[in-house]
């Protein structure tokens, strides 16, 4: 879906306590965090129809009327600030929207969903948060149809499971593939960050280049794949190549910072981001993570990087540091909400602002500050690409305030799913409208996966070196 944005309320619940020195301790509970404000008001109005005899009709009205909301606020932010009306209508519905860099074909996307889900024939539960999240996608590509250039994904949670890698038996593999073959480029987006370490890269995406060789592709179509790492820091492209026993395999290898941020191209160049200030924001998340460990008991580990620092579990030896604590295998996603809130917090009270964008997440098990962000990556890209932000989509998970693919949101459209089984769905649908791939050529496409050898269905995260940390790209011995 486009540009939406997720406001958050800090005051939304308060807590007055009195301070040791009298002074007002308040504690602010951030409920907005976990809400996506313009599916929350599509829930609400959808609610009345549901209410008033949940008519077909009066759903539809009630889409093509929000369609008509994006239209009218596409072309308030189209027009010159000189010409700026004070709001669009859809701007004071929900405060918090900002950009669409498509319209969204809402009442087709609504009609298409409800003839296979027949939502419209339940009687006791009205449509949910997660049936308007998928109407809005399904609007999204219908909107961009055959006009999609670039594809951009997210890596955990999207491609593979959070800390797994891309299984050679996964669909999605022959639907990028196919993507590839029509010319269109896919870029990997993904907080991990191992530098311009192509071989670690090729661990987490092993499954998907195994078959980009078995598929036959040319040299010019797997170089159509990229990978950024470490938010927008490193770009690095797919080549074919011989290996030492003379077999082609696809690898990974970095491309360097002068040819994607050259000067001629206008856009973010985070190479040239100056280190003191990168050194202060990354001081001040690492000073803040210190104290979320200790105040919240937390048995983690910091791990500090060029351009991140982390909190991530600390593992068995961790128990006896702290003995009356918790989160050696796992951090509890409430720990992890509230470390990254009280990072932002104080980065967002840093006393000398910094010219670059940062950005602090939750990443399921465990919380990240990055320097940069996704949005920089396809800013970047697309003018690298030469490539309108129009014609590209970014597909990822983390789209509520403490998530790292909501800033993409700014730079191009977007698809939230929450797992790499939704992304799946979501390929089927860009196969059908963007490339006008029938469903029988889909299937026949999705067969030939099974017609190979068989190929080994285990983790390809345990390669014959080890298994790789996914945090730190270091290799562990097998035990
Ligand atoms: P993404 O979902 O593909 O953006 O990947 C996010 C995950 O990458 C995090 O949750 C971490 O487990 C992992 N990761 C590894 N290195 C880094 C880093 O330097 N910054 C942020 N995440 C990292
Ligand atoms: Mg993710």
């Amino acid at each position: 879906m486009a540009s939406l944005d997720i406001g958050v309320n800090m005051a939304e619940i308060s807590l007055s306590v009195e301070g040791r020195g009298g002074e007002s301790l308040r504690n602010h509970y951030n409920q907005a965090m976990r809400k996506d404000k313009l599916v929350e008001w599509i829930k609400e109005m959808m609610h009345h129809s549901f209410v008033l005899g949940n008519s077909v009709e009066s759903y539809i009205t009630t889409m093509e009327y929000i369609e008509e909301l994006v239209r009218e606020h596409r072309e308030w932010t189209d027009s010159s600030r000189a010409l700026r009306r004070k709001t669009s209508r859809l701007k004071t519905l929900v405060p918090t929207v900002d950009v669409f860099h498509t319209e969204l074909h809402l009442k087709d996307a609504f009609t298409k969903y409800n003839n296979k889900y027949a939502i419209t024939s339940r009687k006791h539960v009205p449509p949910t948060f997660n049936e308007i999240r998928h109407v809005l996608n399904l609007s999204q590509l219908l909107a961009i149809g055959d006009d999609l250039k670039f594809i951009s994904f997210d890596g955990d949670q999207t491609l593979y499971s959070d800390g797994g890698n891309f299984e050679e038996k996964s669909g999605l593999s022959y639907q990028i593939i196919e993507l590839i073959k029509a010319g269109v480029i896919i870029c990997v987006i993904t907080a991990a960050n191992y530098f311009h370490d192509g071989p670690k890269y090729e661990v987490r995406l092993q499954g998907l280049l195994r078959r980009f060789i078995k598929a036959g592709l040319s040299e010019e179509e797997i170089n159509r794949f990229y990978i950024v790492g470490g938010e927008c820091n490193w770009l690095l492209q797919a080549h074919k190549r011989e290996n030492d026993e003379g077999k082609l395999v696809a690898r990974i290898e970095g491309v360097e910072h002068e040819v994607w941020q050259a000067d001629e191209y206008d856009a973010p160049k985070p190479s040239k981001w100056p280190q003191e200030e990168i050194d202060r924001v990354l001081d001040i998340a690492e000073a803040s993570f210190n104290n979320s460990r200790q105040e919240m008991r937390l048995r983690a580990r910091i791990l500090r990087k060029p351009t991140s620092v982390g909190i991530i579990p600390g593992g068995a030896k961790m128990i006896q540091e702290v003995p009356q604590g918790h989160g050696n295998e796992k951090l509890k996603s409430e720990a992890l909400d509230e470390v990254v809130l009280r990072a932002i917090d104080e980065l967002n009270n840093m006393e000398h602002s910094v010219s670059f964008p940062y950005c602090a997440f939750n990443g399921g098990r465990d919380a990240w500050v990055d320097i940069g962000s996704k949005g920089v990556a396809v800013e970047a890209l697309q003018a690298y690409f030469a490539i309108e932000k129009k014609s590209c989509v970014h597909i990822g998970d983390q789209f509520l305030k403490t998530g790292n693919d909501i800033s993409a949101r700014a730079t191009c459209n977007t698809v939230w799913i929450e797992s790499p089984k939704e992304t799946f769905k979501i390929l089927d649908h860009v196969l059908g409208i963007s490339l006008g791939l029938d469903k029988m050529e889909r299937a026949a496409t999705e067969a030939k996966l099974d017609d190979d050898e068989q190929s080994p269905r285990g983790s390809p995260r345990n390669t014959p070196a080890g298994r790789m940390n996914v945090y730190t790209g270091e290799f562990e011995p097998v035990k």
